[in-house]
């Protein structure tokens, strides 16, 4: 049986996105930080897909120890990793371990969640990594990552974080591909959702358009050896922020020094 990780499973986009990987017959891990959301939708998705193969594991992305010791506990193969979760808090903030909590959740939770679990990827027929990042990316300033000197705006933290996610998709990609995992980025769909509400977004797509690309990132068969790219409905589309390589270098060794 195929085997799936979805981070952030319990949002908007996330819980979509499970949708579509249970009812393709995967065994679907939900990862998040909320033990009884999880598990209510653990329950909520068992039901209504049939599969009995739905797991959970709390985690707190913005946590590396966290993660790494959720990696220790997997056993077994893992053929897809989602990395959703995402958050945008409207003030400045940091984790207990001094890390802007945009960066530490949104940039290094995708990092170390690939670097901690794509070794139960190594191998395997189709294993894919997909990084849910979005169009609305830009502002990058690898001086200033944490947002220590510019002022803090969660919009503009919150693009800048998204950009990171397609610039590390073609790091991740170029250093996978002789294990033969593929690593894509998508932009979901614009959904009402917490983070795009705190973007003063909105959202006018369904959460099931927006899970859309994702999954078809994530299951498509036509997809099967395509790494590297970044997808915009289910259309592969030019990422001018993974174009200067020296950047997309700097940026995977700064979020290393973590
Ligand atoms: N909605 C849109 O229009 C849109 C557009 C473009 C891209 N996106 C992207 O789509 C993805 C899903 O977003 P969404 O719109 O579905 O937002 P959402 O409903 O707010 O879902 C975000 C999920 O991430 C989880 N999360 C946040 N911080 C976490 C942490 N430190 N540890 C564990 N889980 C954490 C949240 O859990 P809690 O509830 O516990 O915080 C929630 O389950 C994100 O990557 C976002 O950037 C969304």
């Amino acid at each position: 049986m195929r085997t799936a990780i979805i981070t952030g499973a319990y949002g908007a986009i996330g819980k979509a996105i499970a949708r579509g990987v249970a009812a393709q017959g995967y065994h679907v891990t939900l990862a998040g930080r909320n033990e009884q959301a999880l598990e209510d939708f653990r329950k909520e998705l068992a039901d209504k897909t049939g599969n009995s193969h739905i797991s959970t594991i709390a985690v707190d992305f913005s946590q590396q120890q966290e993660i790494k010791a959720a990696a220790e506990k997997w056993s077994g193969p893992l053929h897809l990793l989602i990395n959703n979760a995402a958050t945008t808090p409207p003030t400045r903030m940091e984790t207990p371990q001094g890390i802007e909590v945009q960066f530490a959740t949104n940039v290094l939770g995708y990092f170390w969640m690939i670097g901690y679990f794509s070794e139960y990827m190594k191998g395997l027929d189709d294993a894919r990594i997909v990084n849910v990042a979005s169009y609305w990316a830009g502002d990058l300033d690898l001086n200033d990552l944490e947002f220590k000197k510019r002022h803090y705006n969660n919009d503009t933290v919150y693009r800048q974080s998204k950009q990171a996610n397609r610039m590390l998709t073609v790091a991740f990609a170029d250093r996978l591909k002789q294990y033969g995992i593929s690593v894509l980025s998508t932009h979901p769909g614009d959904v009402r959702s917490k983070v795009s509400t705190r973007l003063g977004h909105g959202g006018w797509e369904s959460p099931e358009e927006g899970a859309d690309t994702p999954l078809y990132c994530a299951l498509d068969p036509g997809l099967k050896g395509v790494t590297g790219k970044y997808f915009a409905h289910r259309h592969q589309e030019p990422c001018p922020f993974s174009m200067n390589n020296d950047e997309v270098e700097r940026l995977y060794e700064l979020c290393g020094e973590y």
